[in-house]
């Protein structure tokens, strides 16, 4: 049987990927280093291994005997990493870097990597197609854009079969709002229950794509065999972008009224608009956004609500 890697199991896209795969009859092995990943995240039956992906010994350990990794492992932040860019530098670039050489020498298959919508920056036009130029605006995005050209390298240098998938803010259960840089929908569902009002940095105006994880997940088991898609960068989401006031007005439709959202300053780095242009995802994987935003935000309550 085919065993799965998935790095970063422990968090939040991580650990639903390695779930999914299990639901599939897979075998699966989870490294984290548990940094922001979760012990209590990693699914019954997946095998764990407790290591940093910087050190390049974890990541020969981690890829042996694997047929296929998720690299998912990173520290997910465009604000975090204008902070602390050396970490998120190590993580993102090193750690990457480590997991392909691994991968490379242990006879992976493929290797399908979590890209980010940060690389495109603010592109001139909306949506976001694949073949336009990177233009990042932190350390994050750059890091993330690295990966995906790192990835392709490998495919063509060393025959190394790489996806990069581009995700456009993911959310839903088990992400946690645990810091000022998580996700805005966790803050922001957090704000509701809790009955206090969101920060927003600007106006509120500014758009993103936002994805359920469960489309995530889709596109990515599809990238795991889709052939034709070895080397590519393609972009998962749902095509449609939502401003922040809208997502809280959202929020206010399903937990009822809440206070307004403050506004703050223009967060550095922050990108203006984001909305995928998902045709190639259609093309090379047959993928189309199962949860809409709203049914997302729906289950995404329900599961803060149960874990409070
Ligand atoms: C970026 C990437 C996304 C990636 C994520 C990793 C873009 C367009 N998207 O997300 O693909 O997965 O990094 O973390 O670059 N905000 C508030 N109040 C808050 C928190 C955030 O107003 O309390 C605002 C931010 O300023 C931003 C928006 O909400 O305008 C989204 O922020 P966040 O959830 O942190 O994600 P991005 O930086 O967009």
């Amino acid at each position: 049987m085919a065993r799965y890697l998935v790095t970063g199991g422990a968090g939040f896209i991580g650990s639903h990927l390695a779930t999914a795969l299990l639901d599939r009859g897979h075998q699966v092995r989870v490294v984290d280093n548990l940094v922001t990943g979760q012990l209590g995240n990693v699914p019954d039956g997946a095998e764990f291994v407790a290591g940093d992906l910087t050190d390049p010994d974890i990541a020969v350990e981690a890829a042996a005997d694997c047929e296929v990794v998720l690299h998912q492992a990173a520290i997910p932040s465009v604000p975090q990493s204008i902070v602390e860019p050396r970490p998120s530098h190590q993580a993102n670039i090193d750690g990457t870097f480590n997991i392909l050489i691994a991968a490379r020498d242990a006879g992976v298959r493929r290797v399908v990597y979590a890209g980010s919508s940060s690389a495109y920056g603010d592109t001139p036009v909306l949506p976001k197609v694949e073949d336009m130029p990177a233009d990042p605006r932190s350390p994050y995005a750059l890091q993330k854009h690295v990966g995906e050209s790192y990835c392709a390298l490998f495919t063509r240098l060393y025959g190394l079969e790489t996806v990069s998938i581009r995700y456009f803010n993911v959310f839903g259960p088990r992400q946690h709002p645990s810091s000022p840089y998580s996700g805005v929908l966790s803050l922001f569902i957090r704000a509701a229950l809790s009955g206090t009002g969101p920060v927003i940095h600007g106006d509120g105006e500014q758009t993103r794509d936002f994805t359920f994880v469960d489309n995530v997940v889709d596109g990515v088991l599809r990238a795991i065999d889709a052939p034709g898609a070895a080397g590519e960068v393609i972009n998962v989401a749902c095509g449609a972008r939502i401003s922040l006031n809208r997502a809280w007005a959202a929020l206010e439709e399903i937990v009822g009224p809440l206070r307004p959202p403050t506004y703050g300053p223009v967060r550095p780095g922050d990108v203006r608009d984001s909305l995928a242009d998902i045709g190639k995802a259609e093309r090379l994987l047959g993928y189309r956004p199962l949860v809409s935003f709203e049914a997302g935000l729906r289950r995404t309550v329900e599961w803060a609500r149960a874990t409070d």
